[in-house]
């Protein structure tokens, strides 16, 4: 079996699917890996280091096609890029299926076996393959200094000869993977940090950090559902959170906004009266941008500044820190290959629950749950 790795849209996406010492795990467990020139030059991954890996090296995307069995992306092939695959080709990326349907049925029209990573259940078991995670990882990560480099204060407190300087207050609203990180993060820089989230199991998890858990009177019967997502609330219930979050916005001086329902816009939990009553200078970054926004003000892929507020809504996060995010993603994707090839061929064992949820396509059907509204 011969494993592909595209070069991914330019600039647009700095991540590779596979790094290097990736590679080298995979030629020795006995496939073979072909990598499109320059495909981890954005990541300072030059083709050098594939080389030495193990990897050979395809000119161009028709080179690579051609050569390779089973393909592996950070996103996912451009709908008019479908064609040009081989029958029976496999593929593995972030296809987002729920929002790419067109794909999706392209991908099955032309026979190609394709596996989403983002749909792999958030159970125990499949922690090491979750990209999810490790991609949020990252955000959370870089939200804190984005807000610190736009933010007119320090982060820490410090006791100088010219002076004392408070520290600065940070909010994280949504103490999800992305949140817990961005929480972790403010305090190694020396914040005071805040956190809400609507799921009552994250408080031990936003303490043991050494963050306080905002309480807010929100009346939420059942915070999280069965597979441990966050509930949608009712408008009103939204309301009545933005009512409550307002104070805490106001005397924030950072806040982080992480909060998703999958599947669903990003619920509104910042409006622009709290916008306005939060000090000049202030910071907002909106890791819910690509999905619209926590933030009413928020501008996805901008960064804007209203009522002396700056708002940023920078979307993939990940791909501006490209090497440690390709290298957690390339951990992920090679422990789910573990599971689907044995001796060089790909073997799907429909059975287990990971390989059921994250095939998407196979023999020419659509074959995901999350499409054919089959029950999970
Ligand atoms: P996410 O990205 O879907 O959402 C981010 C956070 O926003 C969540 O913590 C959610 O509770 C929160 N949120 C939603 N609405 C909110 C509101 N109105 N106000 C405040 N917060 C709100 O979540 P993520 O980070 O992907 O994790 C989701 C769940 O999956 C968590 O329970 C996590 O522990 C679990 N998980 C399980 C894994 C595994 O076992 N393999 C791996 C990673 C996560």
């Amino acid at each position: 079996m011969v494993i592909g790795v595209p070069s991914e849209h330019g600039q647009i996406e700095r991540r590779v699917a596979l790094t290097p010492d990736a590679v080298a795990r995979l030629t020795a467990s006995g496939v073979d890996v072909l990598v499109q020139s320059g495909a981890g030059d954005a990541a300072a991954l030059p083709n050098e280091a594939y080389i030495e890996a193990g990897a050979s090296i395809a000119s161009d995307g028709k080179a690579l096609l051609a050569g390779a069995d089973l393909l592996v992306m950070v996103t996912r092939p451009r709908e008019e890029e479908v064609p040009a695959l081989r029958g029976g080709t496999a593929l593995v990326g972030m296809l987002q299926p729920l929002i790419h349907g067109e794909l999706v049925e392209r991908l099955a029209a032309a026979q190609v076996t394709a596996f989403s990573l983002d749909a792999i259940p958030r159970i125990t078991r499949s922690q090491s393959m979750d990209t999810l995670s490790s991609q949020a990882t990252v955000s959370g990560y870089k939200a804190v200094l984005i807000a610190a480099d736009h933010l007119p204060k320090f982060f820490p407190m410090l006791m100088t000869a010219a002076g004392t300087v408070a520290p600065a207050k940070v909010f994280v609203l949504g103490a999800g993977v992305a949140g817990l990180q961005a929480i972790a993060t403010a305090r190694r820089l020396g914040a005071v940090v805040s956190a809400f989230d609507t799921r009552p199991v994250v408080r031990e998890q936003v303490e043991s950090l050494g963050a306080a858990f905002v309480e807010l009177a929100l009346e939420v019967e059942e915070g999280e559902d069965a597979r441990g997502y966050a509930r949608e609330l009712s408008e009103a219930q939204y309301v009545q959170q933005q009512e409550l979050v307002a104070r805490t916005v106001a005397d924030s001086d950072v806040v982080i906004t992480t909060a998703l329902i999958p599947g669903r816009p990003a619920p509104r939990l910042v409006t622009e009266e709290g916008v306005a009553a939060m000090r000049p200078g202030s910071v907002i970054v909106d890791l819910a941008a690509e999905t619209g926004g926590n933030c009413e003000l928020t501008e996805p892929g901008k960064v804007v500044v209203r009522h002396g507020v700056t708002i940023v809504g920078t979307l993939n996060l990940p791909s501006t820190m490209p090497l440690h995010a390709s290298q957690m993603y390339a951990r992920n994707i090679t422990n789910l290959l573990a599971l689907v090839i044995k001796d060089g061929r790909l073997e799907l064992d429909f059975d287990d629950e990971i390989i059921a949820d994250a095939c998407i396509t196979h023999d020419g059907r659509i074959v995901s749950k999350l499409l054919t509204g089959a029950p999970a």
